[in-house]
């Protein structure tokens, strides 16, 4: 069992500077998800971690020994690809067997763990099988047999589930969050996948072009996300985001029309006025009588989905101003409502934000000032 440490660790291809410096410390029997748009460097870091990419800087430690210099073979981890990567002229026991062959171990040893890593993963009927006589997510089990015979320090996966149809990718997901409870296995794992990343995560990255954005646990990313990049890319339907402006005197949160919001219950030290990005999202509006409200939806679209509603609509202010938003579909806001409301275009819906869940950015820098 072993941590992995990442410390400011930095890539570059040439003149093009992918990792600008990125440090995660993953704890030992921690599965932390490292999440994030396509070319982010999410494949990159974990194959500088697995040792299939140079590190340009920083330095790389798998079980408290920097690994920087160590030739894959000798990390002591196993990674499990997209592709699963599968010897296709070997059955589905020699797959699992040959990185043990290999190590040297006796022929006892690798049955004995091979029919072990089966049996976990159901495997036993197909060992003799060949790879494409099995379905999509029989060799994603394979693959990962193949890691877990080998009983390394830690486990890398880089998008193990992108190959497989929706239903499958959710079961296989529960299987390898239970596998890896069940093993206490220390993983990083790779996906560009939001609801991927949120369930199976005990901590997330979220990375954004070469920069770890947020490192926390998967709800607090969600409550109090570190950027307005953050806050847009976890949560669906993502995040409303309207301009606003903090008053001079740090605490007054008011609209770009000049309608006040709300008010921070204490100024933010070394803010006054200033451009900020206010953020909230759609499942945090709800309807209230009109003296509560801090905000009116005209509503434009809806969408029964039966367990809610999602209704979206021109965003007023309380002085029946149109607030430019940017929403998911686009200037508008989008209200996830509880149930099934019986609302019809032209609609105009008191709402208010849920304590807490008013997000406030600074605009400039995009990071997070307070959540009111
Ligand atoms: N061998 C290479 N030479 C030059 N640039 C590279 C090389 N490999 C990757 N890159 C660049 O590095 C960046 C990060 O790539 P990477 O494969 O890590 O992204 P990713 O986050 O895994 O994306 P995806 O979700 O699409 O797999 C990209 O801009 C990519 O073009
Ligand atoms: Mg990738």
């Amino acid at each position: 069992m072993a941590g992995i440490g990442i410390r400011d660790v930095v890539k570059r291809y040439g003149d093009t500077k992918v990792i600008h410096g990125v440090s995660i410390d993953v704890a030992d029997g921690e599965l932390i998800v490292i999440v994030g748009p396509s070319g982010c460097g999410k494949s990159t870091l974990l194959r500088m971690v697995a040792g299939l990419e140079d590190i340009t800087g920083g330095e790389v430690s798998i079980d408290g020994r920097v690994v920087n210099r160590l030739e894959p073979k000798d990390r002591n981890i196993a990674m499990v690809f997209q592709n699963y990567a599968l010897y296709p002229h070997m059955s589905v026991y020699d797959n699992m067997a040959y990185g043990l062959k290999i190590a040297g171990l006796s022929k006892e040893a690798i049955r004995a763990r091979v029919d072990k890593a089966a049996t976990m993963l159901q495997l036993q009927p197909y060992l003799d099988r060949k790879p494409r006589q099995l379905s999509g997510g029989q060799r994603q089990r394979v693959a990962m047999g193949r890691c877990i015979v080998r009983e390394p320090a830690a486990f890398l996966f880089d998008e193990p589930l992108s190959n497989l149809d929706a239903k499958l990718r959710v079961q296989m997901r529960l299987e390898i969050r239970q596998l890896q409870r069940s093993l206490g296995t220390t993983s990083l794992y790779v996906t560009h996948d939001q609801v991927e990343a949120m369930t199976l995560a005990d901590r997330l990255v979220v990375m954004n072009a070469g920069v770890a954005e947020q490192i926390d646990t998967p709800m607090n990313v969600y409550l109090h996300p570190a950027t307005t990049f953050v806050a847009g890319f976890i949560g669906s339907p993502a995040m409303n985001f309207m301009p606003g402006r903090l008053g001079a005197d740090g605490r007054a949160v008011t609209l770009d029309t000049g309608a006040p919001l709300r008010a921070l219950p204490e100024p933010i030290a070394g803010h006054g006025e200033k451009a900020v990005t206010i953020g909230v999202r759609p499942e945090h509006l709800t309807l209230v009588g009109s003296e509560a409200a801090e905000l009116t939806l005209r509503v434009g679209v809806v969408e029964t989905l039966g367990a809610d509603t999602l209704v979206h609509g021109a965003l007023l202010d309380k002085g029946q101003a149109v607030v430019p938003v940017a929403g998911e579909g686009g200037e508008v806001l989008a209200a996830r409502l509880p149930g099934n409301v019986a609302v019809r275009e032209g609609d105009t819906l008191p709402l208010r934000v849920v304590e807490g869940a008013l997000h406030v950015f600074d605009r400039e820098t995009g990071r997070r000032l307070a959540d009111v």
